[in-house]
């Protein structure tokens, strides 16, 4: 890229310009964008899969209509990545090929399984609360398209949030029975959300870049550390224990100090290793062959109307 151009792009960044999908940019600034915008599209549309498994198996009516609206609402926040994405010149259809090939990542914690109701709550809890300390700052993001996507996105994440939240008080102060199987959601997805803030900074490929054009606003620990610092004392007021015997209130820091994740089995997830990667991408790929009758059909019929108008 020519130096000058770039110079004034950066200064634009540094004013806090927003970028628009018809202004000049790097190309590296494109590229990671579709990375991250794709990815976090096919995040939001996998991620409807490990609740969608509990619709029909919710214990209430109520809870059936709230699981519903959210999992609604996650195709949805696809949707709107997937139109932010297509600015950049990329078009749905790729974007999906590249998921369904595997040569595209989905957020690593959809590849986890969820085995009971309470991981409806933990879901919830965790997973949505990691996705609102992650998506907060990015309504802030350089790029118009995403940043706008963001802001509406996050009106609806904290309806997650609380809904998660409040089966996961529901079970913690029921029977001995639902608390026990509150705390064993707690225990199984509790380093898993620690792990969709990334990998440490350390062995960030992209955060530095990323940061200096505002495509990311914090690094992965920080926000890892914010979500930690707000979460323990939400897991405390439920009387469940964070399965962490390291974790512990450091006052000199002002945070909690907690253990990591396993980064091993982190990196097992993204090379398509997890619990059910494989089974996700199978239901992917079957939702997308099932569908292309509708998609023919969409599309002869968008072909005779364009005839019918041009005759
Ligand atoms: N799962 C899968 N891949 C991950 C990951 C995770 N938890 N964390 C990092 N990675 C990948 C990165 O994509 C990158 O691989 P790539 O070059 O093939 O894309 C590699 O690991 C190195 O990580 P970096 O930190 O260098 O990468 P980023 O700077 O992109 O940071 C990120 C990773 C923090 C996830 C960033 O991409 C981001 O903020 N994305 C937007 C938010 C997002 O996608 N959230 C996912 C959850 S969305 C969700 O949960 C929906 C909610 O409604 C339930």
């Amino acid at each position: 890229d020519d130096p000058e151009k770039l110079a004034a792009f950066q200064a634009r960044i540094d004013a806090g310009e927003k970028i628009e999908p018809k202004d000049w940019m790097p190309e590296g600034y494109r590229k990671t964008l579709i990375r991250q915008i794709g990815q976090h599209a096919h995040s939001e549309i996998v991620g409807q899969l490990p609740e969608g498994n509990w619709i029909t198996r919710a214990p209430t009516l109520e809870r059936k209509q709230i699981l519903l609206a959210k999992v609604q609402d996650e195709a949805g926040h696809g949707l709107y990545l997937y139109c932010a994405a297509e600015t950049l010149g990329v078009s749905r259809d790729e974007l999906t090929e590249m998921l369904l090939s595997g040569k595209m990542k989905y957020s690593s914690i959809f590849s986890y399984p969820t085995l009971t109701w309470a991981d409806m709550g933990a879901v919830g809890w965790l997973v949505d609360g990691a996705a609102i300390m992650n998506q907060v700052p990015l309504q802030r993001t350089s790029f118009g398209p995403y940043s706008r996507a963001m802001i509406r996105i996050c009106k609806e994440e904290s309806f997650h949030q609380r809904q998660g939240y409040d089966i996961m008080m529901k079970m913690a102060s029921g029977t001995p029975e639902q608390k026990r199987m509150a705390q064993d959601a707690l225990n199984r997805f509790w380093y898993p959300s620690l792990m969709m803030f990334g990998p440490s900074d350390k062995d960030s490929v992209h955060s530095s870049q990323s940061m200096a054009w505002k495509i990311k606003m914090n690094t992965n620990d920080e926000l890892r550390q914010k979500f930690v610092d707000q979460t323990v004392p939400q897991a405390e007021y439920l009387g469940l224990t964070v399965p962490d015997p390291d974790l512990k209130w450091n006052d000199e820091t002002g945070h909690y100090d907690f253990s990591e994740p396993d980064w091993t089995e982190f990196f097992e997830v993204l090379s398509g290793n997890g619990p059910c990667s494989a089974e996700r991408l199978e239901a992917r790929n079957k939702a997308w062959d099932d569908g292309a009758w509708v998609r023919e059909g969409m599309l002869a019929h968008a072909e005779k109307k364009r005839a019918l108008k041009t005759a």
